[in-house]
């Protein structure tokens, strides 16, 4: 089926994709030249993440705590309550996430990250190994730094860009099932992560996710999900999987949740937190080591990292998720974007995500190599040209080995992540306006060099120098 297949579905009668929502307080959005810009990005050295966010336009560097909140949920705001144990909005936290992800024990964290950091610390360690479809960077991060081995197994498809395939996300069972026959007893969980942010925000099938739970179990081996975009996921399960049609997304969702053992969730995506997470499970001892930890760096059990009144924002925001109206909008939207940057003849992968479109640098930069980042080229020019902010998920986030050598990442990509409710149409429309620009002088972008690095996670702080001459015709 082609990518407009799956869409086409999605549409109403109407041509014109509208918000589902209507505009209640306004934010200023800072204008800039191109000359300031081309000074910020080289005072950045060349690094997205170090422009301070007023000189953005319009900013797709993450769809991560990033969003708009609801009038509802800044209502549910004022009725944080600070107690420091047992307080209402814990509880109200609490049912609303046993309502979709019904797990016996939910520890809150600040964010995703600090989730991964107290289960790996508990269950990593050397010679440990941790499958997942894709690991995501502070997940493949945490898995390492305790000594373990992150091992990404996603079906052949999903590493091909221009390849159409419903659930590209879906983790390779067989390649599952040999790891865990070989390596068992050294694996303390597999892991699924719903979408598949690093390999292109593609979803995983409920069959995939079931397939996957029996080959864990088989073993004896918990399945957890890191499920920060549980909602899109299921959004295109309803859409895309056989017999799941017009099904309730809350219900597909508990389906999802009842395939594993646990979970991590970053609440700064589906959820509509601008800080928060959790980490779940059904384990009683596990639960009680994880507490533990969590005392000593996150916070008391019914809070974590979390004031009140994020506890109110996200039980709310739960809520708001599983709405099919702005699902729609939600994934519709980001395909508009996608399809309109493919039309211009920029290769993207395919078909388009939930939260964000890949750009595939590699294809449309070959005259950049990989050791070059033709990733960092795209995502530099674009905020020259327009005052866009994008992150490189290529070979400055992945090429860096835990023995300190540098290989090629598994693709150069350039996200554009859509913050959840926040840009309208033509914000989006002057997004494919600038793409479309740079696209036309793609031969002149420069490949970059590293000039400085830390030894983990170099994407964050690394800074960057381009390489003159270069480019073909530049
Ligand atoms: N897992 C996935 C799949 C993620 O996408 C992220 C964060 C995390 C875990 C960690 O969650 O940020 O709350 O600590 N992704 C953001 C992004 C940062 O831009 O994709 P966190």
């Amino acid at each position: 089926m082609s990518p407009d297949g799956y869409y086409r579905r999605m549409d109403s009668s109407f041509h014109t994709i509208i918000e589902p929502f209507r505009i209640h307080s306004v934010e200023p959005l800072h204008l800039t030249t191109q000359e300031e810009r081309r000074q910020a990005i080289s005072e950045a050295g060349y690094n997205l993440f170090n422009l301070p966010a007023e000189l953005v336009l319009i900013d797709l560097l993450t769809d991560s705590g990033t969003g708009a909140m609801s009038r509802d949920q800044w209502a549910a705001i004022q009725h944080g309550d600070e107690s420091y144990a047992g307080s209402p909005s814990w509880f109200r936290f609490l049912s609303a996430v046993q309502e979709l992800f019904p797990f016996r024990h939910v520890i809150p964290t600040h964010q995703g990250r600090a989730a991964e950091k107290i289960l790996f610390s508990v269950l990593g360690g050397p010679g440990k190994v941790i499958p997942n479809n894709t690991h995501f960077d502070t997940t493949r991060a945490n898995v390492e730094f305790t000594g373990a081995e992150a091992v990404d197994l996603v079906i052949p498809e999903g590493r091909e860009p221009a390849l159409i395939h419903p659930f590209k996300g879906n983790i390779d069972t067989a390649a599952l099932d040999q790891l865990l026959q070989r390596r068992g007893r050294d694996v303390p969980v597999a892991f699924v992560t719903i979408t598949n942010n690093s390999g292109g925000g593609q979803p995983v099938s409920l069959a995939n996710l079931k397939e996957a739970s029996s080959v864990c179990h088989r073993h004896g081996i918990p399945l957890f999900l890191d499920a920060c975009r549980f909602a899109e996921n299921a959004w295109f399960i309803r859409e895309r999987e056989e017999g799941q049609e017009g099904r309730d997304i809350a219900d597909i969702v508990r389906e999802m949740a009842s395939c594993a053992d646990g979970m991590t969730m970053s609440a700064k995506k589906d959820p509509f937190g601008n800080i928060g997470g959790w980490l779940a499970m059904n384990d009683d001892r596990l639960a009680e080591r994880c507490r533990n930890l969590l005392i000593l760096t996150e916070g008391f059990p019914t809070y974590g990292g979390l004031a009140g009144r994020d506890l109110e924002a996200i039980a709310q925001g739960l809520k708001e998720a599983v709405d099919p109206d702005y699902l729609r909008y939600r994934i519709r939207s980001t395909a508009y974007l996608g399809e309109a940057v493919a039309a211009a003849g920029v290769p993207v992968v395919q078909p388009i995500g939930g939260h964000a479109v890949y750009l595939d640098a590699r294809a449309l930069l070959p005259h950049i190599p990989p050791l070059q980042y033709p990733g960092q080229a795209l995502s530099v020019a674009l905020y020259e040209e327009g005052g866009i902010r994008s992150v490189e998920i290529g070979t400055v986030m992945f090429g860096r080995q835990p023995d300190g050598s540098e290989q090629e990442g598994p693709m150069d990509l350039v996200r554009l992540a859509i913050p959840r409710r926040t840009y309208t149409q033509s914000h989006i429309d002057y997004v494919v306006e600038v793409v479309q620009r740079v696209a036309r002088r793609a031969g002149e972008l420069p490949g970059y060099r590293i000039v400085e690095e830390p030894p983990a996670l170099r994407h964050f702080t690394a800074r960057f120098t381009p390489i003159s001459g270069s480019g073909v015709s530049g």
